[in-house]
C-alpha cells in the first residue's frame, strides 16, 4: 500500500526520507520517488519497482537540501511506472499522496478543458495541477491548499512541498492515515509512525478534516473549516522490533518460527498466577454487562481468526457472535447494531486497513461499543476504539500473515474468557482449567516445528499442481480456509478451503488424480466424520494430504502423505497447532516456485485503499 514521509530539519533530508521509506516497504509498493527543495529549485527523482532502483539516483540531489518529501506507490490508477510514481509536481509544486480521489475524472476533465496537460495516469496528478490552477490564481499557498482540499472527493493523505516556500511542509488527512513526529529543531511526518519512531519525540495525529504547515521549529493545524485545532503531541515509548531477518531466507519464516515466543509472551503478557489480565486484554474499558451480541469485522487472515473465535465466543459467552467481512460490513445496514449493546470487534495486524476503520467509524454511528485486536500501537484503528487489546507479537513483516495470526487465535481466546468470567458465564475454576492447559501450548507450539523437516518430499510432489483445495469441519474449517489463502497469496496456486461437509454439494466434482486435497484431521469431535470425508476424496482418486496426529494409522492408511501435529484437547490450541504445518506447507512451495514470498505481486501488508 502506498506510503507518504516527509522530513524538514537541519539534516540532510533525502537521507531521511529515504530510510523513512525503507520503514514502508513492508506495506507493499511497485514503485518510489522522492522531491526536495534545494537552491530554490524543486528537485525530483522517481523509479519504477523497489527502493533499490531510486538509491542509484540519489547523488544527484546535493547533500544540502534540509526539506523532503518521499512516497512508495502500491498502484491503483495507472500501472506501475516511472510516470505514475510520485512525487508529481507543477512548476511551483511536488506532491505525495496515500489513498483514492474519488472525482478525479471530472476534475481532470475541467483542468484539460482549461488547457492543462498531464503527465500521468494517476490520481494524484489532478491534485497537484489543480493545487497549480488555484495558486495561479490566488496567489497563496494556503488559500490554494485549503480551496484544493476542499475540491476533493475520497480518501487521501497528503505531502505538499512548495518551491516558494522552502521552510515548510503542507500536510492535509482525510482518510487516509498521517501522523507527525515532533522532534527538536525538526519535523517529520509519515503515513504511520514507524517512519520516525526511533528519532522523533512525540507524534501528532491527525484527524479527518485537519491541515497541517509544518517547519522546522513550529506546527500548525487547522480543521476542514480553517479554524485553529490545537496539537496533542502524544509521547512516543517505542521499542523497535528486531525487524530483520536474524539469518532466516525470508521474514515469513523467522515470523513461523517466531510463534512459540509469541504465544509465551502472550501467556506472560495475559496472564497473572491464576488469573486473567483483564486490564491487558482490554476487558475492563468495556461495559461488559450491557452487550447481548458481539460482531467481529475483519479482512483476511484476520477476518479467518474473527470467524475461529465465533466457536469459541460462543460456547464461553453464550451470546450470539456474527464475523463479518468488513468490506461488506461497512456498506450495510445492519440491523443487529444495538447502541450500547453490541460489541463490535475489529481484528487488525496492521491497524490500519481501511474498510476494517471504516467498519469501526460505521459501528461507532451507531452507538456501538468498539474493541480492537491489533499489533501495531497508535494505528488508526488502536487509537479509534474504546478498548485495544494489543497483541505485542512483534512487527511483522512478511505480507503474508503468520504469527499475527496464531497471535490473534490466542489473543481473542483469552479475551473471551476474561469477558466471560466478567459476565458470569465461566467461573474460577473453569479459567484455572483452561490455564493449566494454556501452560504446555508454548511447548507445544514448538514441536509443531518439527514437521519443517518432513515437509520438504511433500512440497516436491505436489509443488507444480495448480489447483489446491483444504478442507476442514468446525474450527478446522477456519484454518482449512488460512491454508488456501496462504498458499494462494505467496505460491500464486490456485487454492480453496471448504467445510469438508460441503464437498458432497459441489467441490468433490472437482476431485480426481489431478487435485491435491489438504485434509485437515485432528483427534477433535469432528474426526469421524472428516475421515468418512477423506474416505470420500479417496474414492474418487483425490490426492490427499492428512494434517493430522503422527500415531494416527487411519489417516496414513488413507492419505497419500501425512504432516504430523501435536493433539490437545482445547480447540482454540489445536488451532493454533494446525495452521503451523499449513504455514510451512505454503512457504515451502512458494520457495520452491521462486515467487517473491515476502512481498508476493500485487499484494500490500497494510491495504490502506478501499
Ligand atoms: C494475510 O496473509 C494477508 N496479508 C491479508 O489477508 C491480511 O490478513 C489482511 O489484509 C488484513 O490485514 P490486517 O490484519 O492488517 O488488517
Amino acid at each position: 500500500m502506498c506510503g507518504i514521509v516527509g522530513y524538514i530539519g537541519t539534516k540532510n533530508a533525502v537521507d531521511i526520507v529515504y530510510k523513512g521509506l525503507q520503514q514502508l516497504e513492508y506495506r507493499g509498493y511497485d514503485s518510489a520517488g522522492i522531491a526536495a527543495i534545494s537552491g530554490g529549485e524543486l528537485l525530483l527523482e522517481k523509479e519504477e519497482g523497489k527502493l533499490i532502483n531510486l538509491e542509484k539516483h540519489l547523488s544527484k540531489f546535493p547533500t544540502t537540501q534540509e526539506i523532503a518529501i518521499g512516497h512508495t506507490r502500491w498502484a491503483t490508477h495507472g500501472k506501475p511506472s516511472r510516470e505514475n510514481a510520485h512525487p508529481h509536481a507543477t512548476e511551483m509544486f511536488a506532491l505525495v499522496h496515500n489513498g483514492i480521489i474519488e472525482n478525479y475524472e471530472e476534475i481532470k476533465s475541467e483542468l484539460i478543458k482549461e488547457g492543462y496537460r498531464f503527465q500521468s495516469e494517476t490520481d494524484t496528478e489532478v491534485i497537484v495541477v489543480l493545487l497549480q490552477k488555484l495558486y495561479d490564481e490566488l496567489k497563496s499557498i494556503e488559500g490554494a491548499i485549503a480551496k484544493t482540499f476542499s475540491r476533493l472527493e475520497g480518501a487521501f493523505s497528503l505531502g505538499i512541498l512548495a518551491k516558494d516556500d522552502p521552510e515548510s511542509m503542507y500536510l492535509v488527512k482525510q482518510g487516509s492515515p498521517l501522523v507527525i513526529g515532533r522532534g527538536s529543531g525538526e519535523n517529520y511526518f509519515g503515513s504511520d509512525i514507524t517512519t520516525f519512531a526511533e528519532v522523533a519525540k512525540y507524534a501528532i495525529f491527525l484527524n479527518d478534516g485537519e491541515w497541517a504547515k509544518v517547519t522546522k521549529d513550529s506546527i500548525e493545524l487547522w480543521d476542514h473549516d480553517g479554524n485553529a485545532v490545537k496539537i496533542k503531541p502524544t509521547p512516543i515509548n517505542w521499542t523497535p522490533g528486531s525487524a530483520d531477518k536474524h539469518g532466516y531466507r525470508h521474514y515469513m519464516l523467522k515470523e513461523i518460527h517466531e510463534q512459540p515466543a509469541v504465544i509465551s509472551k502472550a501467556i506472560t503478557n495475559f496472564v497473572e498466577g491464576n488469573q486473567l489480565n483483564s486490564e491487558a486484554l482490554g476487558v475492563n474499558a468495556l461495559a461488559c454487562e450491557k452487550i447481548t451480541n458481539i460482531s467481529i469485522v475483519a479482512c483476511g487472515t484476520a477476518y479467518i481468526a474473527g470467524m475461529l473465535s465465533k466457536y469459541f465466543l460462543e460456547d464461553l459467552t453464550s451470546l450470539p457472535v456474527n464475523v463479518d467481512l468488513a468490506s461488506e460490513f461497512r456498506y450495510r445496514k445492519p440491523h443487529m447494531l444495538k447502541e450500547g449493546k453490541t460489541l463490535v470487534i475489529a481484528v487488525s495486524q496492521s491497524g490500519e486497513t481501511a474498510d476494517t476503520l471504516a467498519s469501526i467509524k460505521h459501528a461507532k454511528e451507531a452507538g456501538c461499543q468498539i474493541m480492537s485486536v491489533c499489533n501495531v500501537a497508535y494505528s488508526s484503528i488502536d487509537r479509534e476504539s474504546d478498548s485495544t487489546l494489543l497483541m505485542q507479537a512483534g512487527p511483522e513483516i512478511g505480507v503474508a500473515s503468520t504469527k499475527a495470526f496464531t497471535s490473534q487465535i490466542l489473543c481473542l481466546y483469552l479475551w473471551a474468557n476474561a469477558f466471560s468470567q466478567r459476565i458470569g458465564t465461566l467461573d474460577q475454576i473453569g479459567v484455572e482449567k483452561m490455564l493449566e492447559k494454556l501452560s504446555s501450548l508454548p511447548v507445544h507450539v514448538n514441536s509443531a516445528m518439527n514437521c519443517e523437516e518432513g515437509i520438504h518430499d511433500i512440497v516436491n510432489r505436489f509443488y507444480e499442481f495448480p489447483n489446491f483445495l483444504y478442507v476442514g469441519r468446525g474450527p478446522s474449517y477456519p484454518i482449512a480456509l488460512e491454508g488456501a489463502l496462504k498458499l494462494k497469496e505467496i505460491s500464486y496456486i490456485h487454492a480453496e478451503g471448504y467445510a469438508s461437509g460441503e464437498l458432497k454439494h459441489g467441490p468433490i466434482a472437482l476431485v480426481d488424480k489431478h487435485m491435491p486435497i489438504v485434509a485437515l484431521a485432528p483427534k477433535d469431535d469432528y474426526y469421524d466424520k472428516t475421515i468418512s470425508n477423506i474416505e470420500e476424496i479417496k474414492a474418487r482418486e483425490g490426492l490427499i494430504i492428512g494434517v493430522g496426529d503422527d500415531q494416527d494409522q487411519t489417516l496414513k492408511r488413507l492419505c497419500d502423505a501425512v504432516i504430523a501435529c501435536p493433539q490437545v484437547d482445547n480447540a482454540a490450541f489445536q488451532a493454533i497447532l494446525t495452521t503451523i504445518p499449513i504455514q510451512f506447507l505454503a512457504y515451502y512451495i512458494a520457495v520452491k516456485r521462486g515467487t517473491d514470498v515476502d512481498q508476493p505481486r500485487n499484494l500490500a501488508k497494510s491495504v490502506t485503499v478501499e
